[in-house]
């Protein structure tokens, strides 16, 4: 039985239901990873953006002979945000290739297309089914990241704890774990608004002014992920002049994400890039002693940041791509095919 779901009101059990689900999934197609957990598991399924929706639906196993509910096999979310449904579904390896996920897929669509959506986005971790699904119902690769992983067990200290302080004169560094202090904000979000040199996937927007950044970062954790920062501050002007950004979440606090790594126009060659980002690792190790791994993406021509990442003992993991489709063609294709 697929039907619509708020993980807001769900019963506890259907919660745990969907995180089952989703570590069958993670063992099956990133065994790697390590499986989620519980905590605040709900609340990153529910919590969002201010102006931002996410409908989800789910496929419920049928009832035992005692009444107990079955359990949950597959779940789709779509969230609406500016003019783009961004689509995540998960069935359960059990129960795959036999139609489920297209069914998923359609209920969605029909909505986003409904809603008045024109396009729907996805992230497809390569080398998984995900690939051959999302090209068999028409969607197109528009754009790969790598994702590196960096083992924290294999991290050279003493040599990062050097890289940390390698930092032209004039600047100085500032760790701050929860997010940026209230009066950096507005420099903060002049430095991200300046360069758009993302460090992590096109379908999570950044935020380029005060109150979106201030959104943000509530929304971050609302959602049980705990955001750390590292700044390079310019002495002189006092702006922000570089700035990074991993997130520890509730879900999986073994392995933290990078989110932005960003060095204004005018800073760059001082050695930012590095500092920034060894100093972050070494805080975190402090700050997070169960964290044993953290993980980013990097747009593939991005040769300066992957060379600094590399340095650091990132090692390139998989190819994580952005695939696009047209709602209506969508809808049209799916239902023709039923
Ligand atoms: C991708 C996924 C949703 C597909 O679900 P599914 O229920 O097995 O898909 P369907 O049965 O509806 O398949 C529809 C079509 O997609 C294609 N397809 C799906 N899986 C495929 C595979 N492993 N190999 C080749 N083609 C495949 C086929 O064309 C299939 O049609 P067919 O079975 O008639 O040939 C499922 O594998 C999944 O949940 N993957 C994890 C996705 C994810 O987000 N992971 C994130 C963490 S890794």
């Amino acid at each position: 039985m697929v039907r619509e779901w708020d993980p807001r009101t769900a019963s506890s059990d259907e919660v745990a239901s969907v995180l089952d689900t989703l570590n069958a999934v993670l063992a099956a197609d990133l065994p790697q990873d390590p499986p989620w957990r519980e905590s605040s598991l709900r609340e990153y399924l529910s919590e969002v953006m201010p102006g931002e929706r996410r409908i989800s639906w789910v496929a419920q196993g049928e009832p035992g002979p005692d009444g107990v509910p079955g359990p949950i096999l597959g779940h789709v979310h779509v969230l609406l945000l500016g003019d783009i449904g961004v689509l995540e579904v998960l069935v359960h390896p059990d129960v795959r290739r036999t139609g489920l996920g297209r069914e998923l897929v359609l209920l969605a669509a029909r909505r986003v297309y409904q809603e008045g959506f024109q396009s729907i986005g996805v992230e497809v971790v390569g080398d998984t089914p995900a690939v051959a699904f999302y090209e068999a119902l028409g969607f197109a690769r528009e754009y790969v990241e790598t994702r590196s992983v960096l083992d924290l067990g294999a991290v050279d200290w003493p040599a990062l704890a050097e890289m940390a302080t390698g930092i032209g004169a004039g600047y100085h560094l500032e760790f701050c774990p929860g997010g940026p202090p209230d009066d950096l904000i507005e420099a903060y979000a002049r430095a991200k608004a300046e360069v758009r040199d993302v460090d992590d996937g096109e379908l999570r927007p950044s935020s380029y002014d005060p109150q979106r950044l201030r959104d943000s970062l509530d929304t971050l954790h609302r959602r049980g992920m705990k955001p750390y920062i590292v700044l390079a501050l310019h002495e002189h002007s006092g702006e922000v002049a570089g700035l990074t950004e991993v997130v520890v979440p509730a879900q999986h606090p073994t392995r933290a994400d990078q989110y932005d790594t960003i060095v204004v126009q005018d800073h760059r060659g001082y050695g930012i890039d590095r500092a920034i980002k060894a100093r972050m690792l070494l805080e975190l190790r402090s700050a997070e002693p169960t964290l044993a791994e953290v993980q980013t993406w990097n747009a593939q021509a991005n040769e300066a940041m992957l060379k600094v990442n590399a340095e650091l003992g990132y090692r390139p993991d998989r190819e994580w791509c952005e695939y696009s489709v047209d709602v209506a063609e969508l809808v049209h294709r799916l239902d023709a095919a039923r």
